[in-house]
C-alpha cells in the first residue's frame, strides 16, 4: 500500500468568479490549493458572458501553481463546476461559437416571458423539475442556437461548462454531460435523467447537439493538457458546484440542509421520501454514482448573494472584507432587495426590481452593509423555511462558501433565521465534495469512511428572541413586496415553523 499512501487526488472547481484547485492526500486533508481569478463581460444591461477558453485557460493557470512532485502523484481528478452556463461548440475543430453565457444571463427573458404566456410553464417544471426562468440553459441553448446556426444545419455541440472542459480535456473528441448538471439545463427529464423530447422541441434544440448523459463517476474522458499533472490520470467525479459541496457536507444523508454562500446562493438537501418542486424550490438530481439510482434533491437558488456584498464593496470603492468590517449593528431600517435581474427561489419573479428602501439623510455605509448582509440572509431563510415546509424541520443550516469566511454574515443568518449555523471550516468545499467522489472512485476511502470523517466546523448561535425574528421577516418581506409587481398575495409567504 505503500504507493497509494502517496496518492493524491485534485480536485477542480470551476466557479462563477474563480476557479480553485485542491490536493486532498489520502488522510482527506488538503495539502495544495491554488485560485485563478475569472471575469464576467456584460455587454448589455443582463447580459453575463465569460470567454469559454479564458475558463478552460483559468483551469489550466491554477492547476499549473501545483508542484511537479505533487502533480505526479496524482491518481484521479475530481471536478465541480459552475452550473446551468452554456457553451457552444464547432464539433470538428472543438472551438467555441460565441461567448459563454452565464448562469445570471438575463437576454432570453422575453422569450421566455412568451413562453409562459403560452402555457409552457406546467410541462417544464413537471418534466424538468425546474420553473421556466432563464436562469437554466434551456433558453440560452435556443439564443446561442439562433444566433449562430438559425438553419439547426450545423455539426455543433452545446454543453454545461462540465461537458466544454471534458471536451477540452479530451481534445475535443468526446460529448458528455455529467448528469447532474444535465439536471440544471431544463432539457432533461429529471426523474428518468434522460434528455426529453418534449423539452428539446420546445426550446428547439436538437438532440445530436447534446452530450451524452453520464453518471458522477463516468466514464469521462482522462485529463490531458493540464500540466504539470501528466496526460491520462483518469477523472473520476464530475458534480455541479452546489451538489459537490452537499456532498462534501456528508449531505447524502435525509435531512442535511447546506447554504452555499457563492456569487449567488443554492440552499440544497437530499430529502428522504419522494420529494416534489413544491413551494418554488426545484428538483435536481445531486448525483449518480457506484451503478446506482439517480439521487434526487432538493434546492433553492438565491442569484445575488456574495455579488451583492461585491457590488455595494464596489460602489464605496472598498474591498468585501472592509465593506463587512464595517457594517453597523443595525440597517436601520434600510432593506436591500438584490433583485439584480430578478428573483430566483421561492419567488421566480422574473420582473423584480432591485430596490434599497428605508433610506433616511443620516444612512451611511454601516446601515447599507448591514442591509446587503441582511439580504443574504433574509433571501437564505425564504428557502430553507421552503424546504422545511416540504421536508420537516430544521435546526441546523450547514453553510460554505466564499462569503462564508464571514463570520458576520454566518451570526447574522443565526440571528435572522433563529437556526443554528455550521460553518465548514474548509476553504472550498465544492472543490473538497468533487475530491472526495473521485476518491471513491481511486478506491481510496469508501461513502462510509466519509460519513465517519468529521470536519471541522465553526458554530453560531441566534442571539434573537421570535418576536425580533418575526419583525425582521416582515420588514423584509414587505421590501420584498415594493421590489416586485406582482402582488406578494400571489405568492405564498413560505412559513416556517419557526415564524409562525
Ligand atoms: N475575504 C472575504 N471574506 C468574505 N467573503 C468574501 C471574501 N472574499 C470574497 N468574498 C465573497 O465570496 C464570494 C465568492 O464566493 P465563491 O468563491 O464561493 O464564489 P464562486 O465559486 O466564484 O461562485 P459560485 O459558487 O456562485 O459559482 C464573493 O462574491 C464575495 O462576496
Ligand atoms: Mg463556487
Amino acid at each position: 500500500m505503500a504507493s497509494t499512501d502517496r496518492s493524491l487526488i485534485l480536485a477542480i472547481d470551476q466557479g462563477t468568479s474563480a476557479t480553485k484547485a485542491l490536493l486532498v492526500d489520502r488522510s482527506g486533508a488538503v495539502v495544495g490549493s491554488a485560485s485563478a481569478p475569472l471575469g464576467a463581460s456584460h455587454p448589455r444591461p443582463g447580459w453575463v458572458e465569460q470567454d469559454p477558453i479564458e475558463v478552460w485557460d483559468s483551469v489550466r493557470a491554477a492547476v499549473r501553481s501545483f508542484d511537479p512532485d505533487d502533480a505526479a502523484r496524482v491518481v484521479a481528478v475530481g471536478l465541480s463546476t459552475q452550473r446551468e452556463s452554456l457553451v457552444l461548440w464547432d464539433r470538428t475543430t472543438g472551438e467555441p461559437l460565441g461567448p459563454l453565457l452565464g448562469w445570471q444571463d438575463r437576454r432570453t427573458a422575453d422569450r421566455c416571458a412568451e413562453l409562459l404566456a403560452e402555457g409552457a410553464g406546467p410541462l417544464v417544471a413537471d418534466v424538468s423539475g425546474l420553473p421556466l426562468d432563464p436562469m437554466f440553459s434551456a433558453l440560452k441553448a435556443q439564443w446561442l442556437l439562433d444566433t449562430y446556426d438559425p438553419g439547426r444545419g450545423r455539426d455543433l455541440c452545446l454543453g454545461t461548462i462540465d461537458s466544454w472542459l471534458l471536451s477540452r480535456f479530451s481534445g475535443g473528441r468526446e460529448h458528455v454531460t455529467e448528469i447532474g448538471n444535465a439536471s440544471r439545463t431544463q432539457l432533461l427529464d429529471v426523474r428518468r435523467g434522460a434528455w426529453d423530447d418534449r423539452l428539446l422541441e420546445l426550446f428547439g434544440v436538437p438532440a445530436a447537439v447534446l452530450g451524452e448523459v453520464t453518471p458522477s463517476d463516468g466514464p469521462f474522458p482522462a485529463v490531458r493538457g493540464l500540466d504539470p499533472v501528466p496526460d491520462g490520470v483518469p477523472v473520476l467525479a464530475v458534480l455541479g458546484d452546489s451538489h459537490a459541496a452537499l456532498f462534501a457536507h456528508a449531505g447524502w444523508r435525509p435531512g442535511v440542509v447546506k447554504a452555499t454562500y457563492g456569487t449567488g446562493s443554492s440552499v440544497m438537501a437530499v430529502l428522504g421520501g419522494p420529494a416534489d418542486a413544491a413551494g418554488g424550490l426545484c428538483l435536481t438530481v445531486g448525483w449518480q454514482h457506484g451503478g446506482a439510482a439517480p439521487t434526487l434533491a432538493l434546492e433553492g437558488n438565491i442569484r445575488s448573494s456574495g455579488r451583492t456584498l461585491t457590488w455595494l464593496a464596489d460602489l464605496f470603492g472598498v474591498s468585501t472584507t472592509e465593506l463587512l468590517d464595517s457594517a453597523g449593528p443595525s440597517a436601520e431600517g434600510v432593506a436591500l432587495v438584490p433583485a439584480f435581474g430578478g428573483l430566483g427561489a421561492p419567488w421566480w419573479d422574473a420582473d423584480a426590481v432591485a430596490t434599497v428602501s428605508g433610506l433616511t439623510l443620516g444612512t451611511g455605509r454601516p446601515a447599507l452593509a448591514r442591509a446587503a448582509i441582511e439580504s443574504v440572509a433574509f433571501q437564505v431563510e425564504d428557502v430553507v423555511a421552503a424546504v422545511e415546509a416540504v421536508g420537516g424541520p430544521i435546526e441546523t443550516l450547514l453553510a460554505d462558501g466564499g462569503l462564508s469566511r464571514s463570520a458576520t454574515v454566518m451570526q447574522a443568518q443565526a440571528d435572522l433565521s433563529g437556526r443554528a449555523v455550521r460553518r465548514a471550516d474548509d476553504a472550498d468545499l465544492s472543490a473538497l465534495g468533487a475530491a472526495q467522489l473521485a476518491g471513491v472512485g481511486a478506491g481510496l476511502w469508501s461513502v462510509a469512511d466519509l460519513t465517519d470523517r468529521a470536519r471541522a466546523t465553526t458554530a453560531f448561535a441566534p442571539a434573537t428572541t421570535p418576536e425580533q425574528r418575526r419583525d425582521g421577516r416582515a420588514g423584509w418581506h414587505a421590501a420584498i413586496a415594493r421590489s416586485r409587481t406582482q402582488p406578494l398575495a400571489d405568492t405564498p409567504v413560505p412559513v416556517s415553523r419557526r415564524h409562525p
